[in-house]
């Protein structure tokens, strides 16, 4: 099966905020292909960060496609405001709709304000089965490695089957896995059929950024292409 190419998305929640926009230039000079943006409520997750208002900054200095990650109770309602602050990627979570039916109305929410990629997220605790019948009209399912909330906890391996899942049930959409992501978890995650990474501490922790994303970039080429020639 044909996945989509790999895509490395440094989280800014690991950035300095008081120097954004130099922070955005830094990681898009470093190689980074989306700019993964944390949106938390305090309310969906006990944590507060960054609203609509920041987006819309980020969008005047960032060439890469802010990929915009809600961690928030109310996602229709906010939909539009992240819409026109210029989100590509408009990810909600699935514990917030049980039924089908319900992420079914969110979706067409996030697509009725024009979100060029909507994206739907479990946290390790929600099945993958939650998202079996919305996967023929998502473009990205994000399967957490850690608790959404925070930055910087270490990686869960036992989500790896959730991206398998995907992948064997023949989802040719992006698979995007976030939390604890280093050069040390990249391998097991592309392994698996993931293709989006997203890295918050890993790289604005680095000491080379250039250096770390493509190094990882390498790390999961070469983990795919293994998997790609395994013998059957
Ligand atoms: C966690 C956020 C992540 C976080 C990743 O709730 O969704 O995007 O910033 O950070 P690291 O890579 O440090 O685990
Ligand atoms: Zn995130």
């Amino acid at each position: 099966m044909l996945i989509p190419q790999n895509l490395i998305s440094p989280s800014l929640l690991a950035s300095d905020f008081a120097r954004l926009g130099d922070e955005v230039r830094r990681v898009e000079a470093a190689g980074a292909d989306w700019l993964h943006v944390d949106v938390m409520d305090g309310h969906f997750v006990p944590n507060l960060t960054i609203g609509a208002p920041v987006v819309e900054c980020l969008k005047r200095v960032a060439s890469r496609p802010l990929d915009v990650h809600l961690m928030i109770s109310d996602p229709v309602r906010y939909a539009g405001d992240f819409a026109k602050a210029g989100a590509h990627v408009l990810t909600f979570h699935a514990e917030l709709a049980e039924k089908p039916e319900q992420q079914r109305e969110i979706i067409r929410a996030l697509r009725g304000e024009g979100i060029p990629v909507v994206g739907i997220a479990l946290n390790p605790p929600c099945a993958i089965e939650r998202v079996a019948d919305v996967l023929d009209s998502v473009d990205l399912v994000l399967v957490m490695s850690v608790h959404a909330g925070f930055g910087g906890q270490k990686f869960m391996p036992e989500v790896l089957g959730k991206v398998r899942w995907l992948r064997e049930r023949g989802y040719a959409g992006h698979v995007e896995m976030d939390g604890g992501i280093s050069e040390k978890t990249i391998a097991a995650c592309a392994e698996a059929g993931t293709n989006v990474f997203v890295a918050g501490s890993a790289v604005f922790g680095a000491n080379d950024i250039p250096a770390t994303i493509a190094r990882m970039r390498e790390t999961a080429r070469a983990a795919q292409n293994k998997v790609l020639h395994a013998p059957s």
